[in-house]
């Protein structure tokens, strides 16, 4: 039996940072659900005019293969056998992800990734709905958020140190906008599981984070670390 550790939050929580560390530091793999919304993102925004209405969006989606594949350790997202790793994580790409994924037919195309990866091994995965929906039965379920403009603030940071040009005013809009959809959609709105622990990361650092998330498995599994130590 895989271990799963279910790492939900609005957008800019530092769920992928956070969760890619705690993954390692347990010898765990982290799967990126959001990643996979993305690919079907970029899809769209490369044929425009395919989400027209339902009929034409679950067409489409028959057009649209997402896979995972693992190198050195590293999530990556293939389309269609073209590997769009690089090309997820810009805003636009983010913003149409949310649109998308509020579509019952595109979450129902990867649930069974989503589930099939977590079955396969011990996972960090982090998104919207994995405790409430995706995983339901995860050892851990960890609520991650943080004030909207502490959100911002480093959404800002990691787009201008990658050479990216970026608006503070216009990022905290559209995070405000993103959580709006994303709590608000009928199907597997963004929401706290009920057995989920609550971390606010505002006035957190990255390592106080991760290591409140590790001691957090460890109480709730008696778990030790991969290579043998007791973790907290
Ligand atoms: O975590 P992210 O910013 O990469 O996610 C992009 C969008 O994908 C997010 O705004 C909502 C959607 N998403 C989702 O609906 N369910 C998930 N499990 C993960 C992401």
């Amino acid at each position: 039996m895989s271990y799963n550790i279910a790492v939900d939050g609005p957008a800019g929580a530092g769920k992928s940072t956070i969760s890619k560390a705690v993954a390692k530091k347990l010898g765990f793999i982290y799967v990126d659900t959001g990643a996979m919304y993305r690919a079907i993102a970029l899809y769209f925004l490369e044929h425009p005019g395919n989400m027209a209405d339902g009929q034409a969006l679950e067409k489409s989606l028959e057009n649209i293969q997402v896979q995972i594949q693992y190198e050195a350790g590293a999530q990556r997202v293939i389309l269609n056998s073209q590997d769009v790793t690089e090309k997820l994580r810009k805003e636009e790409v983010g913003n149409m992800a949310s649109r998308i994924s509020a579509k019952g037919a595109v979450r129902k195309k990867l649930l069974s990734l989503q589930r099939g990866l977590a079955a396969s091994a011990d996972v960090v995965m982090d998104g919207r709905d994995i405790g409430t929906t995706v995983l339901p039965d995860a050892d851990v379920k960890i609520y991650l958020t943080a004030g909207a403009h502490v959100r911002a603030s480093r959404r800002y940071l990691e787009l201008t140190q990658k050479g990216e040009t970026a608006d503070i005013q216009q990022i905290e809009q559209d995070i405000r906008k993103r959580d709006e959809q994303d709590m608000h959609r009928e199907i597997s709105p963004l929401r706290q599981a009920e057995d989920a622990v609550l971390v606010d990361s505002s006035d957190m650092s990255i390592p106080e984070v991760i290591d409140r998330i590790v001691a957090i498995y460890r109480e709730k599994t008696g778990q030790e670390d991969s290579d043998g130590s007791i973790v907290g």
